[in-house]
């Protein structure tokens, strides 16, 4: 596999020297750095230490014949996987809100079809105002991911917030996006990215189901499947963020609730289905969950013991309720029903006919043919009664928030 890359535009501001910092944690994690430096970063720090540190050449002019003939703007945008501004000067997200291109980094964050990841540091004044105020909930609506500063003393003699996070949090909230998670990001405290109060979500209730079921075959056996509920979690973050309430209904899994969700902790299909019509009314539902198809129809009380034959222990399996199809068709169903598929082959043909089967309005096919159950990364197609969507494989958390960006944009058209 190759190394995840990251974009980083380095915009002016005293805190710009901890961008350095910031490289070096990429780099010893296994991330290729690109740098960006803007005319005001390089009045901070020079591209002489950024390139050091990244080991590459520091675009800065957006007019530079030769690195616009061996690079060009629109290709530096798209080769990274994620483009990072640390930090992001009150100018640059004022620029970035009103869509301007008027030097080589603001072009790049207009020509991008990657993720955008801003760690905005200012004076606490200039954080404070209402106009960046404005320009930051402009840029949470648009799908920019902007992590909130820390409080504390400010170089300019001010107490407030403002100042840069520490660059390990940085870099963990970077590795997190990348999906490139080591064993200390899953310890991680949640996600310190700001929601918008006046989030394209705010008001409305978000139902998300997560996770496998385990179905008792006796007290100590059951049926299982390889579901991590990574996706389904992300979805219910991504959902919180976007100011939801949020009720996740989660079958056995190792993952930590997302904040501000409320989590609702089931073993098997029956109890995910009633734990589900409680929690309705919903405006929308997000059927994640990888459930059991089947249960062993009458569990043992006891553990079932070797008879000495040789021959298994007859298992006789029934179907468990199928929890979509039931809210279908439910009096109490939700204005957006969106189901997952796992496919192996003919990914989108699949989904086509699930769609219609289970009487939802959206399919997010994704092919499991690969990794994708435990992992990581997840490609997906958004399949709809009249279009078929195909995005680019992604971290599950990029994928939940381009998801969540398409729901609340969905019950926007139908409000
Ligand atoms: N689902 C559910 N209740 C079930 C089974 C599935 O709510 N008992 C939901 C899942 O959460 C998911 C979708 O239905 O949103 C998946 O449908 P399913 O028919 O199980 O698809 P696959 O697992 O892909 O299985 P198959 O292709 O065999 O139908």
């Amino acid at each position: 596999m190759t190394s995840p890359r990251i974009l980083l535009i380095v915009s002016g501001g005293i805190a710009a020297y901890k961008s350095l910092e910031l490289v070096r944690l990429l780099k010893r994690d296994g991330i290729a750095v690109r740098a960006v430096l803007t005319k005001a970063g390089a009045e901070f720090v020079t591209p002489l230490s950024l390139g050091a540190l990244t080991e590459d050449h520091v675009y800065s002019d957006m007019f530079d014949l030769k690195d616009e003939r061996e690079i060009g703007h629109i290709q530096l945008s798209r080769q990274a996987d994620l483009v990072v501004i640390c930090p992001a000067s009150a100018d640059i997200l004022a620029k970035m809100a009103a869509g301007m291109a008027d030097d080589l980094a603001t072009t790049i964050l207009l020509a991008t079809d990657k993720p955008v990841f801003v760690v905005p540091a200012m004076n606490v004044r200039m954080w404070d105002h209402a106009a960046t105020r404005r320009n930051i909930r402009q840029l949470i609506s648009d799908g920019i991911i902007v992590m909130e500063p820390d409080e504390g003393d400010m170089a300019c003699g001010e107490w407030g917030k403002g100042r840069l996070p520490d660059p390990e949090a940085i870099a963990g909230e970077i590795r997190r996006l990348l999906g490139s998670a080591r064993d200390d990001v899953i310890t991680m405290p949640p996600a310190r990215l700001l929601a918008d109060s006046s989030g394209p979500l705010s008001g409305k209730h978000v139902l998300v189901t997560a996770g496998p079921t385990h179905e008792p075959i006796d007290p100590v056996r059951y049926i299982a499947n390889r579901s991590s509920g990574k996706q389904g979690f992300a979805i219910a973050r991504a959902a919180a963020e976007a100011g939801a309430r949020v009720t996740l209904v989660s079958g056995p899994v190792d993952q930590p609730t997302p904040r501000g969700v409320t989590r609702i902790d089931v073993q098997t299909a029956r109890e995910m289905l009633s734990a589900v019509e409680s929690a309705l009314p919903a405006d929308a539902a997000i059927m994640v969950a990888a459930v059991a198809d089947w249960r062993v129809e009458q569990a043992a009380g006891q553990k079932l013991k070797k008879d000495g034959s040789g021959a298994p222990a007859p298992l006789s399996l029934t179907e468990n309720p199928d929890i979509l199809a039931t809210l279908a068709i439910s009096a109490q169903r939700p204005k957006l029903l969106v189901g997952f598929a796992a496919e192996t082959e003919h990914v989108v043909e699949h989904a086509q006919a699930k769609l219609a089967r289970k009487g939802c309005d959206m399919i997010v096919a994704n092919d499991v043919s690969g990794g994708v159950m435990g992992g990581e990364r997840n490609r997906v197609h958004l399949v709809s009664a009249d279009r078929v969507e195909s995005w680019d494989e992604a971290a599950k958390e990029i994928v939940a928030d381009r998801l969540i960006a398409r729901i609340s944009d969905r019950l926007q058209d139908q409000a």
